[in-house]
């Protein structure tokens, strides 16, 4: 993971995109620099750089009848230059199953667009970056589900959805930062396995105490995990001592004692929803306790001058794809990123998925 950039990804010279006008690449430039919000780091000369890719990319969407959906922690180029739909991961794979375009390309990590395919099989699901992973989900195997429910016969078992399809088929339900917490409450039973997020885990412990007993996998994101209860306080002390009233925005993959420092809490689409109503109420110190893309999502889509405090962390899986790498997927897909899954893993996945569904709708 890294710390934010302060410049601009530029395209790495990997493909040579079709020529367009002076007069073309003049306007999308400038729409790009306005959608952004960002003039120093996206200054004119880098939205000039990128120009002809996302007017490709674009262009070959129209021809093809491809949904282009992108996760919040995408860079700005992708999420407003050339995305059809951005959100957080529940949402994106209800939109993924609903579209009516029989291509989608998914902009984010593997396990969201090994979902899409499995929420829509007869679709072909591209995703430009196949070595694009997630610590939580690389860091559990279907053999490990398959371990704890032999050491708990019986035991409802709940994925987060950062989890790969082999997994997910091992489960009885799959659920999202979004609706962990009231799933998970509505399964049956005294007791509940949940893999693989530890924090989330712990959440749901303090949340079911007394009700159930949660069994925990040991998995963590290496992102949310950076940031501590005490970084917090800290800020809180330093705004506070200058007059400001510093409201905290935090992920549910950070750890207990930072969700504790928090003012809110909540998936990526609804921490930027509320981060955008505390702004529109003049409350625009704000400090987001998740990836960098949220604040850039925040910035681009304010009406209001910000003043975000704090660091955010970037992930390095999520930032792994560029928009040469969505034209080349566009263009001429090579078969590592056309999405396919066994057709048995797709049906016991499926099951998964669409209890989540039932009980989150
Ligand atoms: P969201 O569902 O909140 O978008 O979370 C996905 C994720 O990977 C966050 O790190
Ligand atoms: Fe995985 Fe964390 Fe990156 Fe989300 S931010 S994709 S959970 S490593």
């Amino acid at each position: 993971m890294t710390i934010e950039l302060l410049t601009a990804p530029l395209p790495r010279g990997s493909l040579i995109p079709s020529s367009y006008s002076d007069a073309e690449i003049e306007a999308e430039s400038r729409r790009l620099q306005r959608v952004i919000k960002q003039p120093v780091k996206w200054n004119l000369s880098t939205c000039r750089a990128i120009a002809p890719l996302t007017l490709e990319i674009n262009q070959l969407k129209r021809e093809n009848d491809v949904f282009l959906i992108a996760h919040s922690y995408q860079t700005p180029d992708i999420i407003y230059g050339v995305a059809d739909s951005v959100a957080d991961s529940y949402a994106l794979s209800k939109e993924a199953r609903d579209a009516p375009q029989q291509t989608i390309l998914f902009s984010s990590v593997r396990f969201m667009a090994e979902t899409a395919k499995i929420v829509s099989p007869h679709k072909v699901v591209l995703h430009p970056s196949p070595e694009a992973g997630c610590s939580l989900s690389d860091g559990i195997t279907a053999r490990d589900v398959r371990d704890l429910k032999e050491a708990y016969p019986g035991v409802p078992v709940a994925c987060y959805i950062n989890t790969s399809a082999a997994v997910k088929a091992e489960c009885d339900v799959c659920v999202t930062s979004s609706n962990y917490l009231s799933i998970c409450e509505r399964l049956p039973g005294e007791r509940l396995i949940f893999v693989p997020d530890r924090f989330m885990g712990k959440h749901l412990q303090s949340a079911l105490a007394g009700k159930k007993e949660v069994i925990v996998f040991d998995g963590e994101c290496e992102v949310h995990a950076i940031f501590t209860g005490d970084k917090i306080r800290s800020w809180r002390k330093r705004t506070a001592e200058l007059g400001m009233e510093l409201m905290v925005l935090s992920h549910p993959e950070c750890d207990a004692d930072v969700l504790e420092e928090s003012d809110f809490v909540g998936s990526s689409e609804v921490l930027i929803n509320e981060a955008l109503r505390l702004a529109s109420e003049g409350k625009r110190d704000l400090m987001l306790i998740t990836e960098c893309g949220t604040a850039d999502r925040v910035i681009a889509e304010s009406d209001e001058e910000l003043n975000l405090i704090g660091a955010c962390v970037m992930c390095r899986h999520m930032k792994v794809t560029q928009l040469e790498d969505i034209l080349q997927a566009l263009r001429e897909p090579r078969s590592e990123q056309v999405i396919e899954i066994e057709s048995a893993v797709i049906e016991r996945a499926g099951n998964c998925l669409d209890e989540m569904f039932r009980l989150a709708e």
